[in-house]
C-alpha cells in the first residue's frame, strides 16, 4: 500500500543531472528504482520521462509523434471538429489561441495541427515536464517538429499570474480552458489518464477565478471545455455552446469589450 504521494525515479544513469535539479527544485525524494511506497512515480527512462502510477500499474506521458495524437493529425476531422468549430477556425480565420490549461497538451497540439499559432500555459511542474518531454522527442520526428517548432510556446507558471502580467498589446485572440473535470463516482468510467491526473492534481482548481481572468484578456473569446451535461462554470450564461457526444464547448465571446 502506497504512503506517500509523490517522488522522483531515475531509471537511466545518463539522465541523474536532470531528476536531481528536479527533485530539489521540487523538493521531491529521488531514488534510483521505482519505490512502491509512492502512489505517483515521475520516472527518468531512458527514452521519456513518464509519471507511474503505482495503483493503476500505468504510466502518462506525452508523445506527439506516434499514438493518438499522430493519429489525429492524419486522420481527425480538421476544421469540422467541434474544438476548431468552437475555437472560431474558419475559411480565412485562423485565431492565436493562449491554452490556459495545458494538462497533457493533447488540445493544444489539435490545435496546432490546424495551424493555430498557440501559447500554452501549465501550472504543474510534473506536466510541464512531461510536455517540455513530449516536445524534445517530437522535435526528433518530422511530422510532429513542423508543428512543435513553429506554433508551439510553453509557459511553466499559474496563468493567473500569467494573465496578471501580459501586456494589452500581447493579449491573444482565443483563449481556451479545459478544467478537471468533476470525479465521476463510478471511477471505471473516468479514464486512466484522467484518474492519474485527478490524483495527482486534487480537486481545487479555480476554475471560476481563471475564466474570470481569461474574459479581461481575450479579444475575440474565451472557450470553456465542459463535460456534455455539467452545469456552466459562471454565472453568465455563456454566448453559444457547440455540442460533441461527450463535451460541450462553452463559448463567450468578448470582442465588443475590446474594442
Ligand atoms: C483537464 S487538464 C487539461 C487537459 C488538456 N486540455 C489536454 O488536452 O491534455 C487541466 C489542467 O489545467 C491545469 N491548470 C489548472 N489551473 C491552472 C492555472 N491556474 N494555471 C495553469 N494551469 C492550470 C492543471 O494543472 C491541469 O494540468
Amino acid at each position: 500500500m502506497s504512503e506517500f504521494h509523490l517522488c522522483v525515479v531515475c531509471l537511466d544513469e545518463g539522465r541523474q543531472k536532470e531528476a536531481e535539479q528536479f527533485s530539489l527544485a521540487n523538493q521531491l525524494p529521488l531514488f534510483i528504482s521505482r519505490n512502491s511506497q509512492f502512489s505517483l512515480q515521475l520516472c527518468y527512462t531512458n527514452h521519456r520521462i513518464e509519471l507511474f502510477d503505482q495503483q493503476l500499474n500505468t504510466s502518462i506521458y506525452v508523445d506527439f509523434a506516434h499514438g493518438a495524437l499522430a493519429h489525429r493529425q492524419q486522420f481527425g476531422g480538421g476544421r469540422g471538429q467541434a474544438i476548431a468549430k468552437a475555437i472560431g477556425l474558419k475559411q480565412g480565420k485562423t485565431p492565436s489561441v493562449l491554452d490556459v490549461t495545458a494538462g497533457l497538451a493533447r488540445d493544444a497540439y489539435v490545435l496546432a495541427t490546424l495551424g493555430c499559432q498557440m501559447t500554452l500555459v501549465e501550472k504543474s511542474p510534473i506536466l510541464s515536464t512531461l510536455i517540455k518531454d513530449g516536445i524534445n522527442r517530437g522535435l526528433e520526428n518530422e511530422q510532429s517538429a513542423k508543428i512543435l517548432s513553429q506554433n508551439f510556446d510553453l509557459h511553466s507558471q499559474d496563468a493567473i499570474n500569467y494573465l496578471k502580467n501580459i501586456e494589452k498589446i500581447q493579449y491573444p485572440e482565443v483563449i481556451y480552458l479545459d478544467p478537471m473535470f468533476p470525479e465521476r463516482k463510478k471511477s471505471a468510467l473516468v479514464k486512466k489518464d484522467m484518474q492519474i491526473l485527478q490524483r495527482l492534481l486534487g480537486k481545487n482548481e479555480n476554475s471560476e477565478v481563471l475564466v474570470e481572468s481569461a474574459l479581461k484578456c481575450a479579444k475575440e473569446r474565451v472557450v470553456v471545455k465542459r463535460p456534455a451535461h455539467a452545469p456552466y462554470l459562471t454565472e453568465t450564461k455563456p454566448s453559444i455552446s457547440i455540442h460533441s457526444k461527450k463535451t460541450r464547448y462553452d463559448i463567450y465571446l468578448t470582442a465588443s469589450s475590446k474594442n
